[in-house]
């Protein structure tokens, strides 16, 4: 089977990795793709955000199966554009993808049917905000309904600093559209956890639990990133626990899409935090996480491509793919500067001196007259698996250690929480 992977990140590359793996691949190609991606797969220029011209390619080429990695194409339409086509498509439906879309949405689902979240209020209009404001207890976290490529989610800690947050969202539009709403929410402590779950709309598979580490700095600290490492499984999420969330989170999401008369199918990421009281939904996205999939994969023994084809058909339920008993952590290296301005162009050496068992996703490259440059923040996600999360660690550290590009930048305590 032909198949086509649409996105350019790390994310991507772990997919076409695993994709490449199964022997029912018969060639696969990534839109628009990066370096690294370019090892496995054949890069085609077009631009998750070019609908026609994807669309065109899968029919003209003969595509099987179309995997649609990012969240932006997809809360766009990308999926039902690609099906309109007769095309099989990896990934939610425009209507299931407003889980991740919009928060207004996912929280007001998640009322309905009984999900457990933080206490919360949707407002359009500042004046209504500003006043509900006035009953939180602080700190309170103010977000942009929208997509906001992970920054639109603000931590307050005082009155004055959540209503300037609400201005900046509501009425200066910080955020562009996705502040045409914006949720007002309890703020909620504990460990956080990432599920992805591939599903069909009713029956499902769950990867490995899986922690990101968002903040910038060793000991979390500094600001908010698009992710700097990962590793699964997660310690935090114990067998009972694994079971509580599928009981009380996942199934009644599954029932809850397809009553509202959009079933979800493909990856669905959802975001808990572990309080006191029980576990939380802080978030769903509607596609597999960056980094955590870099992570997760790397434990997938089963066939990614047959996986896929089974939510498609609706027969995930029905499968038992081999996970593997081990552990694996993706170190985040990214350019001096992130996740403010960067630059981009700084070539990177020793990507063919990493020791055995470790692999390099590429997440933001390009090839500049041959030779492998920065192209992005986030730059690549060193990967290691091994027996162990101790071994793992190890491993991924002495693959970042063989690496070189001007101002590279990584924490050096990814996973180290989970190993005390
Ligand atoms: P979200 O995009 O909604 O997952 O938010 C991004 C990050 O902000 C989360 O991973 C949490 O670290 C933090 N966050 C979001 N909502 C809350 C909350 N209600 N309480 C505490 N932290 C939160
Ligand atoms: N790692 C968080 C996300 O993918 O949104």
């Amino acid at each position: 089977m032909k198949v086509l992977v649409v996105g350019s990140g790390g994310r991507e590359h772990a997919l076409c990795w695993k994709l490449a793996q199964s022997p029912k691949l018969e060639r696969l190609y990534c839109a628009p793709g990066n370096a690294g991606i370019a090892g496995m797969a054949q890069c085609v220029s077009i631009g998750s955000d070019d609908f026609t011209a994807l669309s065109d390619f899968a029919v003209s080429e003969g595509i099987g199966l179309t995997v649609i990695g990012p969240e932006v194409p997809l809360v766009a339409g990308l999926a039902d554009r690609l099906r309109e086509r007769g095309l099989a498509v990896f990934g939610p439906s425009k209507a299931a993808a407003q889980i991740e879309g919009s928060k207004a949405f996912a929280k007001t689902f998640m009322n309905k049917y009984g999900i457990p979240t933080a206490a919360f209020g949707v407002y359009n209009k500042y004046k209504d905000a500003a006043l509900a404001l006035g009953d939180c207890t602080y700190p309170v976290v103010v977000k942009a309904s929208g997509l906001a490529a992970g920054k639109g989610v603000i931590i307050c800690a005082t009155r004055p600093e959540a209503n300037e947050a609400v201005k900046n969202i509501l009425l200066d539009r910080r955020f562009g559209e996705a502040g045409s709403a914006v949720v007002i929410e309890e703020h909620l402590e504990g460990e956080e956890a990432s599920i992805l779950v591939l599903t069909d709309g009713r029956g499902y598979f769950c990867l490995p639990a899986s922690q990101d580490h968002k903040r910038l700095l060793d000991g979390d600290q500094g600001p908010n990133t698009g992710g700097m490492g990962a590793y699964a499984p997660t310690p935090v999420i114990n067998s009972f626990l694994q079971a509580s969330i599928e009981q009380e989170v996942l199934k009644p999401t599954l029932a809850g899409m397809e009553a509202e008369g959009a079933l979800f199918t493909g990856c669905l990421y959802i975001g808990v935090i572990l309080t006191k009281s029980g576990p939380r939904v802080l978030e769903y996205n509607c596609r597999f996480g960056d980094p955590e999939t870099q992570a997760v994969l790397p434990l997938f023994d089963g066939d990614l491509l047959d996986a896929f084809l089974a939510t498609v058909e609706g027969r995930i339920a029905g499968m038992k793919p081999a996970i593997n008993p081990g552990a694996a952590v993706c170190v985040v290296v990214a350019s001096g500067g992130y996740p403010a301005t960067y630059q981009k162009g700084k070539p990177i050496t020793g990507l063919d001196q990493v020791p055995d068992g470790v692999t390099v996703f590429h997440a933001g490259t390009a090839l500049a007259e041959g030779q492998v440059v920065t192209d992005g923040g986030r730059v690549l996600g060193v990967t290691a698996r091994a027996d162990n999360l101790k071994s793992a660690v190890e491993l991924a550290y002495r693959g970042v250690e063989a690496i070189r590009f001007e101002g590279m930048t990584y924490r050096r305590d990814i996973a180290r929480k989970a190993l005390k």
